[in-house]
């Protein structure tokens, strides 16, 4: 696990999109597979700016985003479809048949869940994953006490989940309590994850991710598993690591010998 402790949010997003722009200059064919969320809009926005001046291409792209809620239809502006085509896939050259977001309104969640893991397969697997985490730990919408070998697959949101979503929904408008996300088993075969938290709110799960136990209590724990995780984050939400001057001293010996 590679901990990257920067100043802010901006330079969080700005190490992320780097991993990302090197991805694609080493294969333009690349499958990337993303997220959705606050995280990692700064990193979406970089990307499309280095696509409108010619640094990176998404023509030959293929994407598989992590969730997406159970009822709601792509055109619906909550759905992570919808987020996913204003923050990024309406701004380059991707083709939108290559991008892949479960589908909320299939009328059989667990046969539309076994086809994802197949497109993931047929793609050749995910070669770098982007995540957000939640404050509870979580990745994609696996929940504490989800199986750290879980695949794609229908799943409860937590009271705490739904009420941090309840932002996004208007008043009297219908919030999904289910979802369809990948697992943590599906994350963790992906060759490369790359993991952005910012703020004191992620600080406890960012602690648990990097020092804790392995545990379904804190699900990102189990990318202390995984063998190319770049966990990059800000001050604050380093702030509860027991040493984060440790990880700065190893960035900085990774820097020289670059
Ligand atoms: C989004 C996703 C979630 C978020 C997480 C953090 O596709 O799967 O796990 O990454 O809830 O959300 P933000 O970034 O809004 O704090």
């Amino acid at each position: 696990m590679k901990v990257i402790i920067l100043d802010n949010a901006e330079q969080v997003a700005g190490y992320g999109a780097k991993i990302f722009k090197q991805q694609l200059a080493d294969n333009p064919q690349s499958v990337l597979g993303l997220a959705t969320g606050s995280s990692p809009l700064i990193l979406y926005r970089i990307l499309i700016e280095l696509y409108e001046r010619g640094k990176v291409s998404f023509r030959e792209v293929t994407t598989f985003n992590l969730d997406e809620y159970l009822g709601l239809s792509g055109d619906h502006p909550q759905s992570y479809r919808y987020f996913m085509n204003r923050n990024l896939f309406d701004h380059i050259d991707i083709d939108l048949a290559n991008t892949f977001v479960p589908d909320g309104t299939t009328a059989d969640p667990r046969a539309a869940a076994r086809e994802y893991e197949s497109k993931i397969a047929e793609a050749g697997g995910i070669d770098v994953q982007l995540l957000g985490i939640g404050y509870n730990g979580h990745i994609g919408f696996n929940e504490p006490s989800s199986s750290l070998g879980s695949r794609t697959r229908v799943k409860t949101l937590t009271a705490r989940t739904i009420a941090d979503n309840a932002r996004f929904f208007g008043k009297d408008e219908y919030q999904p309590h289910l979802s369809i996300t990948m697992g943590i088993g599906t994350i963790l075969d992906a060759k490369n994850v790359v993991l952005l938290a910012t703020g004191e709110s992620k600080a406890a799960a960012v602690r648990n991710t990097i020092e804790g136990p392995i545990s379904a209590n804190c699900p990102a724990s189990a990318l202390q598993l995984h063998p190319a995780t770049t966990i990059i984050v800000d001050q604050a939400a380093a702030a509860a690591l027991d040493d984060p001057e440790f990880f700065k001293h190893i960035e900085r010996e990774n820097q020289k010998l670059q």
